[in-house]
């Protein structure tokens, strides 16, 4: 049977189409096909043996420190040998410093080979300097094609392989331009194999394009272990690294930076700093807790609520789900009675984190309520509690550790799920259970 010789795939989602079309099926953009050649990927593979599961040995120990504790954290615990870890973010956000500076703590396990498809060598070294980083553990590579890359890392064995970035690096076997979604997948796998043949940990750089996917997109994703994302705006120092896909840790653990002339700095209580601009006895403005990966994390939730002169009023929602604030909107609406159909209503998590867990619906809420009523509620409250379409407030996973970090940072009540409250032991705090929003907004606006 003859092969197709070339194929059109979908520059923003990877689909794979024998002819032209105008419009992805799969992930509607459009004019995103273009032509890249297929290559058959069977020739001359060995076959696996099957193993029975009681012979295989797995050691836990093959961990290693990056040297930054936060992220040691967001990989789960360090980094592991063969493993490949994406690093993703908008320019300029700090993936190429974070990268140097856990070079570091790298450099313990031997040669870290740095491949800079993007920088000279030049400018690489200014940034170590401006870092102070002065290993002599690292060698830079200034080269773009994939071949040249492997037989470097074949010629000097290194430790630790880092591409800074996957969108600059080309495979002379495929015919389509570097960036593009044949040559990134394939860039990126012979890269993989390279590091889990000789057990050693890559670190890939990968740009985010304008739509918030890692460019050459989520074809990435599934060749990867692990990948974390940078979150944070260019105005805001502070930088959170998310991981997004990990497996050899808990997803959605983070870890948090302050971007600074020496380069990342731990920030080691981010509650505080996400508490610490705080306003006090201004209306909209309620404390929740919410829990990314394992750590607790207290966040500051800002709602404005005012009479809206459009026909259809405006909701903006920062940081938070759009449609659960609409959810929450429709709640209040109908459970409290509370009218904000005719209302403009900005909701804003400060400090520039985006939290995707329902256990803030509660906060959301409060911070409605609190600017609706114009009434300020106390700064040693916090609340927390999934929100349900019949008013009721939901238990939530880990309430003890949720509380103890309140207690941590001084808070003297919380307004919690009824159901969470055998759930924990804390002394320092009043907290009281209730069993729907209507009690909880009563609670929070005594
Ligand atoms: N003196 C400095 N020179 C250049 N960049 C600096 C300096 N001080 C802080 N920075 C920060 O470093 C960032 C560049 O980080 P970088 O790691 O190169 O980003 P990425 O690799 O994600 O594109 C800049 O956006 C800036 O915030
Ligand atoms: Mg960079």
């Amino acid at each position: 049977m003859p092969r197709p010789k070339s194929l059109f795939q979908c520059q923003s989602c990877g689909y794979s189409s024998l002819k032209w079309l105008g419009k992805c099926p799969d992930c509607n953009a459009w004019n995103s096909f273009t032509e890249e050649q297929h290559v058959s990927k069977l020739k001359g593979q060995k076959t696996a043996r099957p193993v029975a599961l009681s012979e295989i040995s797995a050691s836990t120990g093959g961990r290693h420190s990056t040297g930054i504790g936060e992220l040691d954290r967001t990989l789960g615990g360090g980094v592991v040998k063969g493993s490949v870890v994406l690093i993703g973010g908008d320019p300029g956000i700090g993936k190429s410093t974070i990268i140097l500076q856990s070079v570091r703590g790298l450099a313990k396990l031997g040669k870290v080979l740095y491949v800079s498809g993007e920088e000279s060598p030049e400018q690489v070294k200014m940034r170590a300097e401006r870092l102070q980083i002065t290993s002599g553990e690292i060698i830079l590579l200034p080269e773009t094609s994939l071949e040249g890359i492997i037989s470097v890392a074949r010629e000097i064995n290194p430790q630790v392989i880092v591409i800074d970035s996957i969108q600059t690096i080309f495979s002379l076997e495929i015919s389509s331009a570097p960036g593009s979604v044949g040559q990134i997948r394939e860039c990126a796998t012979k890269l993989m194999f390279l590091a889990k043949k000789r057990g050693i940990p890559l670190f890939i750089i990968g740009h985010v394009t304008k739509e918030g996917a890692i460019a050459g997109p989520k074809v990435l994703e599934h060749v990867v272990d692990t990948v974390l994302y940078f979150e944070g705006d260019k105005g805001n120092p502070f930088r959170i690294l998310r991981a997004v896909k990990n497996r050899f840790g808990p997803t959605n653990e983070i870890g948090v930076f302050e971007m600074m002339e020496s380069g990342l700095k731990e920030v080691d209580n981010p509650s505080q700093l996400f508490l610490s601009e705080r306003p006090t006895n201004v209306p909209g403005s309620v404390v929740t807790v919410s829990l990314e990966g394992t750590r607790p994390l207290l966040v500051e939730i800002q709602a404005l609520v005012s009479p809206s002169s459009l026909g259809v009023p405006r909701r903006t929602a920062l940081g938070v789900d759009y449609n659960r604030v609409n959810l929450l909107v429709a709640v209040l609406d109908k459970r409290i009675g509370m009218r904000l159909s005719g209302m403009d209503i900005y909701v804003n998590v400060v400090g520039g984190l985006s939290i995707g867990e329902p256990a803030i619906d509660m906060g959301i809420a409060g911070a409605i309520a609190s600017s609706f009523k114009n009434q300020a509620i106390d700064t040693g409250i916090f609340t927390f509690g999934e929100v349900g379409l019949s008013g009721e407030l939901r238990a939530v996973g880990q309430a003890g550790t949720r509380i103890g970090e309140a207690v941590k940072l001084g808070f003297k009540k919380g307004i919690v799920p009824a159901n969470n409250l055998n759930k924990f032991e804390e002394k320092d705090i009043e907290i009281t259970g209730v069993k729907n929003v209507e009690e909880a907004v009563e609670m929070l606006l005594f």
